[in-house]
């Protein structure tokens, strides 16, 4: 897809994003310790490169399984409506969740999402989210753990993306426009 030239300058570093990880990864082995029944939900696509990092450093006995959400298309924007486009292969009646998400933003998508797996009544069901941009915030929501609150930037990497690019960068990053429109 043609977007406006940019460029991606840095924001949180592949040591600090590791670092945090290493902090979440103690929080989450302490709140579920001596659970047989945990299982990480990852929010595709996203989250995937979250989700590797933080389950290697996990040391518990878990599954994972992913269910992908929409909400943002190609865009920069949030459109409010959340469609899941791929669900859970397994069944989390009576296990422990731990879902996995990138970012929240407006918080529609985890609301929804968090919504739906409830209904499924899980045992338990805890949230952890890489980045989160509190000030978009439009439906209250709040995750068990945050990686690192960020100001309201658009960013990429780290499995992140911007109309499907920049995935693949081990850092977090901010999309900069160098055209002069906006
Ligand atoms: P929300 O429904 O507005 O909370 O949007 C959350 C989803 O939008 C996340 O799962 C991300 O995939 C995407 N998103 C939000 N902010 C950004 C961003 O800065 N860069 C790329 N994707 C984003
Ligand atoms: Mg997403």
């Amino acid at each position: 897809m043609a977007t406006r030239p940019y460029v991606i300058d840095q924001m949180i570093s592949a040591k600090s994003i590791a670092a945090r990880i290493e902090e979440l990864a103690a929080e989450i082995r302490t709140r579920f310790a001596g659970t047989d029944k945990l299982i990480v939900v990852g929010l595709l696509r996203g989250s995937f490169v979250f989700i590797a990092d933080l389950v290697r450093e996990l040391d518990l006995p878990v599954e994972v399984d992913f269910l992908e959400a929409s909400s943002y298309g190609d865009g920069m924007r949030s459109s409010r409506e959340v469609r899941i486009l791929k669900d859970l292969r397994g069944e989390i009646a009576g296990r422990d969740v731990l879902v996995v998400e990138d970012i929240v933003d407006t918080g529609f998508t985890l609301h929804h999402v968090l919504h739906l797996l409830r209904s499924r009544n899980p045992a338990r069901m805890e949230v952890c989210v890489l980045l989160d941009k509190p000030t978009r915030r439009e439906v209250d929501i709040k995750a068990t753990w945050t990686g690192f609150e960020i100001p309201d930037e658009f960013v990429v990497g780290y499995g992140i993306d911007f109309a499907q690019r920049n995935r693949n960068l081990p850092f977090i990053g901010k999309v900069r426009f160098t055209d002069t429109g906006e």
